[in-house]
């Protein structure tokens, strides 16, 4: 009887404690320290991904690059002034290209099936690159907006729809904080950024509009040319944290305004961020397809495209040292996704088919390259009972011992109830210790066609340290 009592009175203050704790430290403040301690939802590191985007204006002209406008008015490049030359009329300006934005062929539910069959868990779309086109009707951005010219469509919301009728893919935002050539933007710019009417005015809103409206699970910004107090980046965090309505499931990257591999959420540091080696904040290497442009470009040759080797080796080390991997597309302006991006996404598809166990909620192991086989890296899977050790081999197999391939890795340390397999082979593989760390690992004789997958191979080392 009196133990009950205590119990119940036990249960009484946890569940008080419960509830006045987050009344006490749930809200975060409009600081980097209050904000940079807000712990990243999981779903982003299990997710390791992603498909990144890139459409808007510029995809209309499709040349060269997306940054179009600028390099043609800005820094008037050569090739773009002989190329509006030869293809446009005098006095043609850039802002004349909008209406040729259709996007008639823009099928989102095709696209979510391609991203989905791709492997991916999650989209970024570029709502708002530098031209400051928006991809949704926005309130704040009259007649430069895909409700009020082009495809009089919300591009974003449509999207945003198709993405989420997958039960595997989460939806992200792309959002450049500043524009080119917008006025208030280039008012503030003279004063310092001590006047503040382009993100009063502008990006603030936008940005709180796409939040309410499509309820993000990435808002992923760009362009923060100017400090982050200009940008008002702490206080728009603390609301995004504390009250908006996906502040327990959105996550955001660490462009708020000369804040980039230091503040925010995860790190993306510069574009093509490849670190080589283990980093401890959470973090995603960006990058395209295409290796010249984000946009999509006509004038793009084949051996311009990464080949879906690279593209998987790529996955692969940005996993074994803790980031995740978002890749880029570029779709034409009339909504297509061209079959040599296709074609990169199903390959990516087709090896994550058979070894995403490998690479889906997998943690860095305590060795990422292995020091005797070197080209190979190593992920693992951790539940309460046991740790699941995957070594990926980035070269087939080439060195021989007594007529049989043999893998041979520094790192591993075996115990006799060590178990390897190769995925997408069903038999356990032969193996012997190699001194006191170390495995060598009898390669299967497989022919062509028993090989489970190509550009990469993945051995599931069981019961090693
Ligand atoms: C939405 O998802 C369901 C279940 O996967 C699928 O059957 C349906 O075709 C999808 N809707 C569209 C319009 O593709
Ligand atoms: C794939 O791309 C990589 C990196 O660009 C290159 O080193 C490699 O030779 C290419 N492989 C093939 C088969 O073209
Ligand atoms: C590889 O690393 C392990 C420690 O993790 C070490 O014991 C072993 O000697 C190394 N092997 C080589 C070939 O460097
Ligand atoms: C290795 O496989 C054997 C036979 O299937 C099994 O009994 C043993 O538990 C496995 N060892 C590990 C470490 O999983």
């Amino acid at each position: 009887m009196a133990e009950t009592k205590i119990k119940t009175n036990q249960i009484f203050l946890i569940t008080l404690a419960l509830t006045l704790i987050p009344l006490v430290h749930g809200r975060y403040e409009p600081t980097w320290e209050s904000i940079d301690s807000r712990p990243l939802p999981t779903w982003y590191d299990e997710a390791k991904f992603g498909i990144f985007i890139h459409w808007g204006v510029f995809s209309v002209p499709s040349f060269a690059n997306e940054w179009f406008w600028k390099n043609w008015i800005g820094f008037q490049q050569q090739k773009y002034i002989d190329f509006m030359k030869k293809n446009y009329k005098p006095g043609f300006k850039y802002q004349d290209f909008a209406p040729q934005f259709q996007a008639e062929m823009f099928d989102p539910y095709e696209w979510a099936k391609l991203f989905e069959d791709a492997g991916a868990k999650y989209v970024v779309l570029t709502t708002k690159h530098h031209e400051g086109f928006c991809n949704w009707p926005t309130k704040y951005s009259w007649m430069w907006n895909a409700g009020d010219v082009g495809p009089n469509r919300d591009l974003v919301g449509d999207l945003a729809k198709a993405i989420r009728n997958s039960t595997d893919l989460r939806f992200g935002t792309y959002f450049s904080h500043f524009e080119w050539y917008n006025p208030l933007y280039n008012d503030d710019l003279l004063h310092l950024f001590f006047t503040k009417a382009y993100p009063s005015q502008v990006s603030l809103p936008q940005l709180r509009e796409l939040v309410m409206n499509y309820e993000p699970d990435i808002v992923w910004t760009d362009g923060d040319s100017g400090p982050y107090w200009y940008w008002k980046s702490t206080e728009f965090l603390a609301w995004l944290y504390n009250d908006s309505p996906v502040k327990d499931k959105v996550v955001v990257n660490d462009r708020w305004g000369g804040t980039e591999c230091h503040h925010g959420g995860y790190y993306t540091c510069q574009d093509h961020y490849v670190p080589g080696h283990l980093v401890k904040h959470k973090w995603e290497n960006c990058m395209t397809i295409d290796k010249y442009s984000w946009g999509y470009r006509r004038d793009a040759q084949l051996e311009d495209f990464e080949n879906s080797t690279s593209l998987i080796h790529q996955l692969v080390e940005t996993v074994s040292c803790g980031g995740n991997l978002l890749l880029n597309i570029g779709p034409t302006h009339d909504g297509r996704i061209m079959p040599i991006f296709q074609d990169r996404l199903s390959d990516m598809g087709k090896w994550l088919k058979i070894n995403g166990q490998a690479i889906y909620k997998s943690k860095p192991w305590r060795a990422q390259q292995d020091n005797m086989t070197k080209n190979t890296w190593y992920t693992s899977q951790v539940d309460e009972k046991s740790t699941t050790v995957y070594a990926i081999l980035l070269d087939y197999p080439s060195q021989t011992a007594q007529n049989q391939l043999i893998v041979n890795l520094g790192e591993p340390i075996t115990s006799p109830a060590t178990n390897v397999t190769l995925v997408g082979y069903p038999k356990l593989l032969k193996w012997s210790p190699i001194g006191d760390s170390g495995i060598s690992i009898i390669w299967p004789d497989l022919n062509f066609n028993q090989v489970p997958c190509k550009h990469a191979w993945v051995l599931r080392l069981d019961g090693v340290k």
